[in-house]
């Protein structure tokens, strides 16, 4: 499985950043699965060219390719650092009055840097006509739409229910919800990417996964990793997190 570890802004202090790395790091020298850590950008600065840790994400990148954009952090600087992965759209960054536009933009500098996207959807709440999906199948249209076919198949679908984020484990979603989620979003991505292909893009979820509810949710849903915010940001915690998946 494919496991994002997004730190957001909660790790303030260096040798907090060290300490989790070095966790990160543990578990994914022994484990069967793929760990990802998504710091802040100084942070990925300190911990970049370390050797057989976690893979690097960014938590957003520049929507333009350098220049005259004060504050902006461009594609490049984070692949030369060695990112792979460049978490876009997420709900926090949409709630700033990013567009779909924006994150199409974003995704496009990501893959043309040979990096790859992990793209954020989610509806903010559910209603009983399911009207969000339509919202969830726009998401993801408005993106892969512009890819090319072979930039469709280097990207990461993360499902993130808006209701779901920062809250505690027992607010997740339930496992038969989020199977019923990852068939809806296979079909959507079924447009892009046809045939078999289509199991090349990896569908993860992420809201309020701990170790008490990854196990369920990792059974028999289709999903195939987590993006973890809170709980990746104790060492802990994250690591009884991806020793329940194994
Ligand atoms: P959470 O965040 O695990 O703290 O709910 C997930 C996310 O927003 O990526």
């Amino acid at each position: 499985m494919l496991i994002v570890g997004n730190w957001k802004a909660y790790v303030e202090s260096s040798a907090k950043a060290k300490a989790l790395y070095a966790g990160a790091k543990r578990l994914s020298v022994k484990g069967k699965h793929e760990i990802v850590i998504a710091p802040s950008y100084p942070y990925i600065g300190m911990l970049a060219g370390g050797k057989a840790g976690p893979s690097l994400a960014s938590q957003d990148v520049s929507v333009t390719t350098g220049g005259a954009a004060t504050g902006e952090v461009a594609a490049g600087a984070l692949k030369e650092l060695g990112v792979e992965y460049v978490i876009v759209g997420h709900s926090e960054r949409r709630a700033q009055g990013e567009t779909d536009a924006d994150i199409t933009e974003k995704a496009r500098h990501a893959l043309a840097h040979g990096m790859t996207p992990i793209l954020c959807v989610g509806e903010t709440e559910r209603d009983s006509e399911a009207q969000y999906l339509k919202g969830v199948r726009a998401q993801i249209s408005a993106v892969m739409e512009k890819l090319t076919p072979k930039e469709r198949l280097t990207i990461v679908i993360a499902y993130e229910p808006v209701w779901a984020i920062g809250k505690t484990g027992s607010e997740a979603i339930t496992p038969s919800d989020l199977g019923e989620m990852i068939l809806y979003i296979r079909k959507v991505l079924a447009d892009f990417v046809p045939g078999r292909a289509n199991m090349k893009v990896p569908v993860i979820y992420g809201g309020s996964v701990d170790p008490l509810n990854i196990r369920s949710l990792a059974s028999g849903t289709g999903v195939e990793g987590f993006l973890v915010g809170r709980a990746s940001t104790d060492v802990a915690t994250f690591s009884s997190l991806v020793k329940a998946l194994s």
